[in-house]
């Protein structure tokens, strides 16, 4: 088992990586987190999967566990789910030192997350990831949300957790899609921080596509490796954080305009990073190679890269939509070549129209 340590002064947690680490989750808990009484919220198909190991884990333990349970789906990541599940502490009745344990993929974990930011004004949050996602990005950072009916995650908190338990074997279940929407993350890391991260990705293609554990692990250290040193440096997004979502501000206009249906998250960022590299190039931060690199790696691991046919001009309203916005100038994440990054609030309207316009007519 691998550890990593998000530096955080009194907020300070680990990260916990290795496989078959679940049967420990109860361990673990109790060591670093502890905890006498949790609530266990997951949902049902994760639950079906994963749930009773880890509840024999924290029963091995002596802990008094509850169980909610959320539907499946990014549309239950809502207020009304939340409150729903705040019923449900209540009804357990979790104190002050009890621990909300998030077992599910991004979803679970955000709302989760918000609901013990929110219960008796916080209470200790486990994060136990079984998603490529969330593994590699959201259980970390302590972001937490829930979507209004208006924009995604517009109802959130920091709320570091005290532990992140990352048991990788729990990726050997994921549909292919869900395994390729977490990959669209991990490239997005190599791309913004690390060219050698990006090298190892492109020499492990083949282990990539067929799970490999030693690989899925090493991708997972690297990742976290990453976000913790940013999360440590800046908490609250100030602007170093801001450099994790390169390829957001076109991905999340591409998941309204498909209203949360069409793409997830990580096939979205996917399209978004490349039409932001098609943008980097145009402005004269990113070579022609580097750009073919980009997406001939996106498109080896089997992700979409070309920019669906929305019309530019509506793409670019819903990018102004984006929280990351300041004073109606967008501010974009731009690789300035493989493994750096600029973030740019001068870029005209009418150069990431037209990079909007070569992102859609790229090679299949
Ligand atoms: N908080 C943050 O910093 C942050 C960062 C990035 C994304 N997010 C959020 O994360 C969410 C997306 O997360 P996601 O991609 O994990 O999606 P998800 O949570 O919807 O999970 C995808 C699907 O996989 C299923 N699943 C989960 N684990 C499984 C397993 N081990 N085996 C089989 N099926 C499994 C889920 O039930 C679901 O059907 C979005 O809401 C996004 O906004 C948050």
């Amino acid at each position: 088992m691998n550890k990593l340590r998000v530096d955080l002064g009194e907020r300070s947690y680990n990260i916990m990586i290795g496989s078959g680490i679940l049967d420990e989750a109860g361990a673990l808990i109790k060591a670093q987190a502890g905890v006498q009484k949790v609530l266990l919220v997951s949902n049902p198909l994760v639950f079906s999967l994963y749930g009773e190991r880890v509840l024999n884990s924290l029963a091995g333990q002596g802990m008094k566990v509850a169980v909610a349970q959320m539907p499946d789906g990014e549309q239950f990541k809502n207020v009304k789910e939340a409150m729903k599940i705040v019923d449900q502490a209540v009804r357990a009745g979790l104190e002050r030192s009890s621990a909300v344990v998030a077992l599910g993929g991004g979803v679970v974990g955000d709302l989760a997350g918000f609901v013990a930011a929110i219960y008796q004004r916080g209470i200790r949050l486990v994060q136990i990831p079984t998603t490529l996602l969330s593994q590699v990005d959201s259980s970390v950072g302590g972001k937490v949300a829930v979507n209004h009916r208006q924009g995604k995650n517009l109802i959130g908190a920091f709320h570091q957790p005290a532990l992140v338990i990352i048991d990788s074997n729990t990726l050997l279940s994921l549909s292919s899609r869900d395994y390729l929407s977490g990959l669209g993350e991990v490239v997005k890391y190599g791309i913004t921080f690390d060219a050698d991260f990006v090298c190892y990705l492109e020499k492990h293609r083949e282990q990539i596509l067929n799970r490999d554990k030693k690989v899925l692990e090493a991708i997972i250290h690297s990742c976290c490796e990453l976000k913790r040193m940013i999360v440590a440096q800046d908490e609250r997004e100030d602007d170093l954080r801001m450099s994790l979502n390169l390829g957001h501000t076109f991905g999340h206009a591409l998941e309204k305009l498909g209203r949360y249906r069409i793409y997830t998250h990580g096939e979205a960022v996917a399209i978004g990073t490349v039409a932001a590299a098609i943008l980097a190039t145009k402005l004269g931060m990113l070579n022609e190679q580097d750009l073919k690199r980009i997406g001939d790696l996106y498109q080896g691991l089997g992700l979409e890269t070309r920019f669906p046919g929305y019309p530019p001009a509506t793409v670019y309203r819903h990018m102004q939509n984006d929280k990351k916005v300041k004073e109606g100038q967008l501010r974009l994440v731009l690789p300035e070549g493989i493994g750096h990054f600029t973030i740019r609030d001068d870029v005209p309207r009418r150069a990431v129209i037209e990079a909007i316009a070569s992102a859609q007519s790229l090679p299949v």
